[in-house]
């Protein structure tokens, strides 16, 4: 009966015995019943878990955890992107500020074509560089941190945004995201 010669093998399967009798049709699996949002979401999940993998271990060798930063950055969001040089959208936000890809030990206010403040050009002339440190001194009060590099004492960062804690979260987060 299992001679792989007969025309009948492979043996049928349940489906070939439901359709047979009209039970079942070719269609009955290929029609999701899940709304679109759901099955995208569930092809996207184990490529997201791989992701996290993949961030956890540097991110604790630097004292920041990245994961928890991916969240911290909703904050961001409402005026940076992090968009990498080929174009490749890794973070969608606005443009209120400048791109935040690879802002990890580049030179302040260097972004071409963004328009920022005197106060973060002259600190940037200066020679300030986004070191993880001072980054996580400029983010809980970026006037205050510029006005310190820049020597200009009366000048006001464009960022209006205070980052009270997670600082080196979202650090550890901006450092992940550079491949
Ligand atoms: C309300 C809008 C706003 C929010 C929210 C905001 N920023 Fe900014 N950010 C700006 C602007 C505008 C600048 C340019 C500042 C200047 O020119 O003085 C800037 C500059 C920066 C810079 C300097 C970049 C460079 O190219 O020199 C860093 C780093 C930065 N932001 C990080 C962050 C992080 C991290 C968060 C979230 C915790 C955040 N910002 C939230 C508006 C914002």
């Amino acid at each position: 009966m299992c001679d792989i010669t007969s025309p009948h093998y492979p043996p049928p399967s349940l489906m070939d015995k439901l359709r047979w009798r009209g039970l079942a049709n070719a269609n009955m699996f290929a029609r999701s019943t899940l709304p679109y949002e759901w099955s995208l979401r569930m092809t996207r999940l184990p490529l997201m878990l791989v992701a996290a993998l993949g961030l956890a271990a540097p991110a604790f060798a630097d004292g920041g955890d990245a994961a928890k930063g991916e969240k911290e950055f909703n904050k961001c969001k409402a005026c940076h992107t992090i968009t990498a040089p080929d174009g490749t959208v890794i973070m969608k936000g606005a443009k209120v500020g400048p791109d935040l890809y690879g802002v990890v030990d580049r030179a302040a206010g260097s972004v071409e074509g963004f328009a920022y403040s005197d106060v973060m050009k002259e600190a940037g002339v200066k020679g300030l560089i986004w070191t993880e440190d001072n980054l996580v001194h400029y983010l809980p009060d970026p006037s205050k941190f510029l006005e310190e590099q820049s020597g200009d004492a009366t000048g006001k960062s464009k960022m209006t945004f205070k980052m009270a804690k997670g600082a080196e979260d979202v650090v550890a987060y901006l450092k992940s995201v550079v491949k």
